[in-house]
């Protein structure tokens, strides 16, 4: 039976356009070779296309081959990624998103001493940023959950997440909401400003795997430990590419939330997204969630066969995975992928000299903090408590929401914690992201346990030898009691004064047997808020963290031609990712602030003549840093140009790493070769990229030649369908060469780079 659910909501806004999706359905069938079975994850993805014929038509293969352009359903940010889409979402100047979207506020917050005190000195600290993000949220309409309301994917799966649903998020563990058995998709927010202009959104057609789920968890195994299993076989590399498509007879047996944790570390993997056949439980979840008549319309579209895949479809692989066999496991230290049966798990730290001691357990984030979850780890620690024991080390809590945190508080599970002695956080990333500040430990090796998804190194508290081990809540908890990572909570006991205790396998409610109660309603925003037009964008001209980002001016000539001659800046050498264009860690507080973020640009790339890091020489023969030369070329507005090696920006979708060199002047980058997305957001920035011909002419173009670009202006004039550019190279000594390139700029792209960028683009569009 369904447990008594939230009150219903207004839930207009949130229903999926299931009649539409399923005309562009129709379509599609109609442009594919006839009897196509359908995998889920094409169903969702080809119901999303803005054109099914321009997509598909032509026959040919098309996961792995063909680029799809679609229209999402909504877009979900949270406070650190949603400062540069919504600056750059201001630049068209529309007046509202052209999808439902919604901002969270939950990386932004510091753990220190407990959820009350944590939130108030965080708010303190960045309340520039998020007054910011409250402002845009009102003028553009957008959703805002305050500080305090909870980690975005939890929120989007209690409020947002439905059967069949596209949704992009600015967070790379968006595919939480797959639990609901929707596409959610991980991007930078460039990609969700596409979403929030309506610009056609391309993807490459995924691959599709398959895992096929049969038996019954047993006794300690959960969801969790399916994933961290499944990352051990898969590898942190096996997803890419990649949509995973769980079926068979044991997925509908697990809960929606335990779904929402596979698809959640889906991303571990580096798969584009995960998701699941419509089920009862998702169907219960909705419900209980106050989403019933949500659950009304996907049980209609179900009936009409989008909710699952054909019978008969085919993957690109399949993997089978017998869940009575599966055991706890635990991953690491410093990769996702390390995975380790529990019962091997003493002789693997033993035989690798790691430290046996625990340090600290942490459960919750948006990983593992469902009800099932803190029901399930209440009766472990209820457990200890009638044995008499405590936590022998810091055991922290993170709820993923107010709802949450209010019904475990409300049902005495977040008491039974405490009379452990858990520390209960603020609902918010804390220490899942480094925000958390733990004196102990400070350097030394020292091992942890999480119910989190990743386990890279120094990213919970910033020490670099602290080893995450990652793990299910059951587990975490059970070891918390022990202290000692040798105890096997499955077969061993821990001494007590009474003898020893030996725990039984957890038990608990999936969802909350008396319903759901909201809590603290003042965290939420109104569902659907109309555009303020009038709200004033909160944005301090003094602020070192915000800065209102101009639109740039097109590199072309106005009259239209070729582009003005520019000097080569320097030629990158080897491996450039996103994070060698513009570096992370103590720089993404400058995340919304061009100007300064832009100090990193290129800080760890090698320069090609010289083989130093971060140098580069103007043309009086002068070194310097490679974001200072860049600074130098800006004031005296002479166009530049760069010559870069091959897959230049691999890695993100990090769109400052287009953003930053366009700042500061980049007209132009000619490529060994190119990582696609980097590849499109250059031209989304204006920035004109070329392929060379002859990859060996990359050393034919030096630091302070002067280039020109023939043909260009046939190109831009769509006179030419030639893909070939020619560069006119004049060397300092007066020597002249010319070099062939080729464009990959699509009709629409030459719009963007003639408007100076696609968001100029698109204002001009709309205000036409
Ligand atoms: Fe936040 Fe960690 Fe999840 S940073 S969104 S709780 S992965």
């Amino acid at each position: 039976a369904t447990p008594a659910s939230l009150p219903v909501k207004d839930c207009t806004s949130i229903t999926p356009p299931y009649p539409r999706l399923l005309r562009t359905l129709d379509e599609v069938r109609n442009v594919l070779p006839k009897g196509t079975k359908l995998t889920l994850a094409e169903k969702i993805l080809y119901a999303h296309l803005r054109n099914p014929e321009e997509s598909l038509g032509g026959g040919g293969k098309v996961r792995g081959e063909r680029y799809l352009k679609l229209r999402p359903d909504r877009v979900a940010m949270q406070d650190a990624s949603a400062q540069m889409a919504l600056l750059q979402f201001m630049t068209c100047r529309l007046p509202s998103c052209a999808v439902p979207a919604s901002i969270h506020c939950d990386h932004l917050i510091q753990a220190q001493t407990g959820a009350e005190s944590d939130l108030t000195r965080s708010i303190e600290a960045n309340k520039e940023v998020f007054d910011f993000l409250q402002s845009a949220a009102a003028k553009y309409g957008i959703e805002f959950w305050k500080p305090g309301s909870g980690i975005i994917h939890q929120i989007v799966l209690e409020n947002y997440a439905a059967p069949g649903l596209l949704m992009l998020g600015t967070d790379s563990h968006t595919p939480n909401a797959g639990g609901l058995g929707m596409l959610a998709i991980g991007v930078g927010g460039a990609d969700a400003v596409d979403a929030l202009t309506d610009t056609p959104w391309e993807l490459k057609a995924p691959l599709v795997t398959g895992v096929k789920l049969t038996g019954q968890l047993q006794g300690w195994a959960t969801p969790k430990d399916l994933i961290l299993h499944l990352a051990g076989k898969l590898t942190v590399r096996g997803g890419t590419g990649r949509i995973i498509e769980y079926f068979g007879p044991g997925v509908p047996a697990q809960s929606c939330t335990g779904l929402a944790t596979i698809a959640n570390m889906g991303a571990e993997v580096g798969a584009t997204t995960s998701t699941f056949p419509y089920s009862d439980n998702m169907r219960q979840y909705l419900h209980a969630t106050g989403r019933g008549p949500v659950a009304d319309a996907a049980d209609e579209a179900a009936k009409q066969g989008y909710l699952s895949a054909d019978e008969g479809a085919e993957y690109d692989e399949v993997i089978e995975i017998n869940l009575s066999e599966l055991e706890p496991h635990l991953n690491g230290p410093f990769t996702p992928d390390l995975a380790t049966p529990l019962s091997s798990f003493s002789s693997f730290l033993n035989e690798n000299k790691y430290p046996t001691t625990l340090s600290s357990a942490l459960i919750g984030s948006c990983t593992n903090s469902s009800y099932e979850d803190m029901s399930r780890v209440a009766s472990i620690a209820e457990q200890a408590k009638a044995a008499g024991l405590k936590s022998k080390v810091p055991f922290l809590v993170t709820p993923g929401s107010e709802l949450i945190r209010a019904t475990t508080e409300r049902d005495g599970l977040q008491g039974t914690l405490e009379s452990v002695g858990a520390t209960v956080l603020a609902n918010a990333c804390g220490p899942c992201i480094g925000q958390w500040k733990r004196d102990e430990k400070k350097g030394e090796d020292n091992a942890i346990l999480t119910s989190f998804n990743r386990n890279f190194k120094a990213r919970n508290d910033g020490n670099l030898k602290t080893m995450n081990f990652l793990a299910s809540p059951e587990i975490v908890t059970a070891m918390a009691f022990s202290g000692d990572l040798n105890f096997n909570p499955v077969t061993d006991s821990i001494p007590t004064p009474n003898g020893p205790f030996k725990f039984t396998p957890p038990s608990g409610d999936r969802l909350p047997p008396t319903g759901y109660t909201p809590g603290d309603l003042s965290y939420a925003p109104s569902p659907s808020p109309a555009p303020e037009p009038d709200t004033n964008i909160a944005i301090s001209p003094s602020s070192t963290r915000l800065e209102i980002l101009e639109p740039f001016g097109s590199n072309f000539p106005s009259g239209g031609g070729e582009l003005p001659k520019m000097t080569c800046l320097m030629r990158v050498k080897g491996k450039c990712t996103t994070d060698h264009i513009s570096a992370a860690g103590a720089w993404l507080k400058y995340k919304g602030h061009l100007s300064n973020i832009s100090e990193n640009t290129l800080m760890t790339a090698v320069n090609d003549e010289g083989g130093q890091i971060n140098v580069a020489r103007d043309a009086d023969g002068s070194e310097d840093t490679i974001p200072k030369t860049m600074q130098k070329y800006q004031a005296r507005s002479e166009p530049w140009m760069l010559v870069v090696d091959e897959n230049y920006g691999e890695g993100s979708a990090r769109e400052h790493a287009a953003l930053q060199p366009r700042f500061y002047g980049c007209a132009m980058i000619v490529a060994r070769s190119f990582a696609r997305i980097h590849e499109t957001n250059l031209k989304k920035q204006g920035i004109l990229p070329l392929w060379f011909v002859n990859k060996s002419d990359y050393s034919k173009i030096s630091a302070h030649d002067k280039v020109t670009t023939i043909g260009l202006e046939q190109v831009m004039n769509s006179t030419s369908t030639l893909p070939i550019v020619k560069l006119r190279v004049e060397k300092p000594s007066g020597e002249v060469e010319e070099i062939e390139t080729r464009h990959t700029l699509s009709v629409d792209q030459i719009e963007w780079l003639r408007a100076g960028s696609a968001l100029n683009w698109i204002g001009e569009q709309a205000r036409k």
